[in-house]
């Protein structure tokens, strides 16, 4: 059994590991030389390598017998473990590539595939989200709550779209479109882990996403659920990690956001050809 004492130095390891990788980011802010594509959008940088070896170093040498799923260097570590370590050493990598400041560390603990401890660390604005289950949610260690708003018509969401948006009808457009009238306005962050950061700290009143992995959400579902928001599937039934695709809001326009995204749907609109570089 995992007490909270347990989870309380879970926390604070992943807090030393997310300002390690935050202080990577800082490092590489703007000196970037080598930018790569893994496919049409979907950039890959130093700072994603060395953020997440730094990353890495601090969780391995602390909980060497756990699970890690890192982006960059894919799942590792002991299979019997029922620790997983899913970590984002750069969530908002096209954001950083392009010195536009909306980038996070983010790292979570996921004890028997359930999202159990949270830091997302934002180095550009110096703020560090942390939480754990049943130990509540803070920014810059004050404690944070979701925000009060009741209805979409007053409401600020956010969402993103995946980078297989090229390839697939479900690329969010359509829902997008429909959720930007009923609203006062829908963001694209680029950077999911800040988008759930900003739920649970009242900033936004609700995120939806689809083709999302782990490390980009795990953390950020413990930030909105310990400050007292709401988590499911777009159809209100139990998210679940590995679907890719999720509904966070302040609970309040929960029931109202998952009926509109329903109701969508996909776009039935061909793309321009992507023009080929000089
Ligand atoms: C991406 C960001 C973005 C989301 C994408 C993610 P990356 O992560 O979180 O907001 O829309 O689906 O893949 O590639 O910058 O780590
Ligand atoms: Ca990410
Ligand atoms: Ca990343």
């Amino acid at each position: 059994m995992t007490t909270a004492t347990d989870l309380a130095i879970y926390l604070e390891i992943a807090t030393e590991a997310a300002l390690a990788g935050g202080a990577v980011l800082q490092q590489f802010w703007g000196k970037l030389e080598n930018i790569q594509e893994k496919r049409p959008g979907d950039l890959v940088t130093e700072a994603d390598q060395i953020a997440e070896k730094a990353v890495l170093d601090v969780i391995g040498r602390h909980f060497p017998e756990h699970q890690i799923l890192a982006e960059e260097s894919g799942h590792q570590g002991n299979q019997d473990s029922p620790y997983l370590w899913a970590i984002d050493p750069l969530d908002g990598t096209t954001n950083f590539a392009h010195q536009y400041p909306f980038s996070a560390t983010s790292i979570a603990l996921i004890i028997q595939g359930f999202p159990a401890v949270g830091v997302v660390y934002d180095p550009f604005h110096q703020e560090l989200f942390r939480a754990a289950t049943g130990l509540g949610a803070t920014r810059n260690r004050q404690p944070i709550h979701v925000s009060g708003i009741q209805s979409l018509a007053n409401s600020l969401l956010v969402t993103g779209f995946a980078y297989d948006r090229r390839e697939t009808n479900d690329n969010n457009y359509a829902e997008f479109c429909h959720l930007t009238h009923l609203t006062q306005g829908v963001r694209r962050g680029g950077s999911a882990s800040i988008d759930l950061a900003y739920v649970a700290c009242g900033r936004l009143d609700g995120y939806w996403e689809r083709g999302l992995s782990p490390w980009d959400i795990a953390a950020g579902i413990v930030l909105v659920q310990e400050a007292g928001g709401t988590i499911t599937a777009y159809d209100q039934s139990p998210q679940q990690l590995s679907s890719g695709r999720l509904l966070a809001t302040n609970g309040h326009i929960h029931s109202a956001l998952s009926h509109e995204l329903l109701k969508v749907e996909p776009l039935n609109w061909s793309p321009p050809t992507l023009p080929t570089a000089p």
